[in-house]
């Protein structure tokens, strides 16, 4: 809930803190509240994605918008890790020490983008942005499976199809700094996925439910839109997409 970006980041840093330290709070809350709205700052102001104005990227302010479209992704990770923690207080301990470990690297990439950023002379809030992964976290918020699914593996999992060619774009532009930061995204992208397809994985064993049949059934049931190609085969396998999603995802992306 906390909206400024100083103290998120230093309360998150206390959180892992008392991980480490073996002082974290186990104690389920008596009441787990909805969040329709995550603590954020004022700005950037939220539209919807069509709203979003286009931009080439050789301008100078549309690189920074695409900077700061990332920059706003990391924001909400930060918050969507966290709330897999707060929201779901039934699971094993490792499932915790998973999404601190995220929340944690969300925070790093944030950081690291926010002063990449500010180097292109912009901040965090200059650009307006769409609430598309927070809306898809708070739509996920009865059900662990589901939000397992639909946030790190479908729409963080979306990250790993299109970073590498907003590398190559970086990389057209002379951007090193940003070609840098974006190889280090990719690379934690891949373990978010991962710990998604993990505990979705577990929850199906749990239920007894088939983890293919499962994943497809909630992308029909809940996912607003079309799951697109190109993806990134590479990529998913390593984090953890079995033969039978690969498959399913290369009829889509033929279709
Ligand atoms: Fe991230
Ligand atoms: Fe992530």
């Amino acid at each position: 809930m906390e909206s400024d970006l100083g103290e998120k980041v230093r309360q998150l840093a206390l959180l892992q803190q008392w991980w480490t330290e073996d002082t974290f709070d186990f104690e389920p809350t008596s009441e787990i509240h909805k969040v329709p709205d995550a603590g954020r700052p004022e700005k950037p102001e939220l539209v919807p994605p069509r709203e979003l104005p286009k931009r080439r990227l050789g301008s100078k302010e549309g690189h920074a918008a695409l900077m700061h479209s990332i920059l706003h992704i990391e924001f909400n990770a930060v918050n969507l890790a966290l709330d897999a923690i707060y929201r779901f207080q039934d699971m094993p301990r490792e499932y915790y020490r998973d999404w601190l470990g995220v929340a944690g690297e969300e925070s790093y990439h944030f950081q690291m983008v926010r002063e990449h950023l500010y180097h292109l002379g912009y901040e965090y809030g200059d650009f307006p942005a769409h609430n598309g992964l927070w809306v898809t976290t708070y739509e996920t918020d009865h059900d662990l499976l589901v939000r397992m699914a639909l946030v790190p593996r479908t729409l963080e999992a979306r990250g790993l199809d299109v970073t590498p060619p907003m590398i190559q774009k970086l990389r057209a532009v002379g951007d090193k700094r940003g070609v840098e930061i974006l190889k280090i995204l990719l690379r934690d992208e891949i373990g978010h996925v991962e710990v998604g397809t993990r505990w979705f994985r577990y929850l199906c064993a749990e239920r007894s439910l088939n983890p293919f049949e499962t994943f497809t059934q909630v992308i029909d049931d809940y996912f607003h839109g079309d799951l697109r190609g190109p993806f990134n085969f590479e990529a998913r396998q390593e984090a953890g997409f079995s033969d039978d999603e690969i498959a399913w995802l290369k009829t889509l992306e033929s279709a």
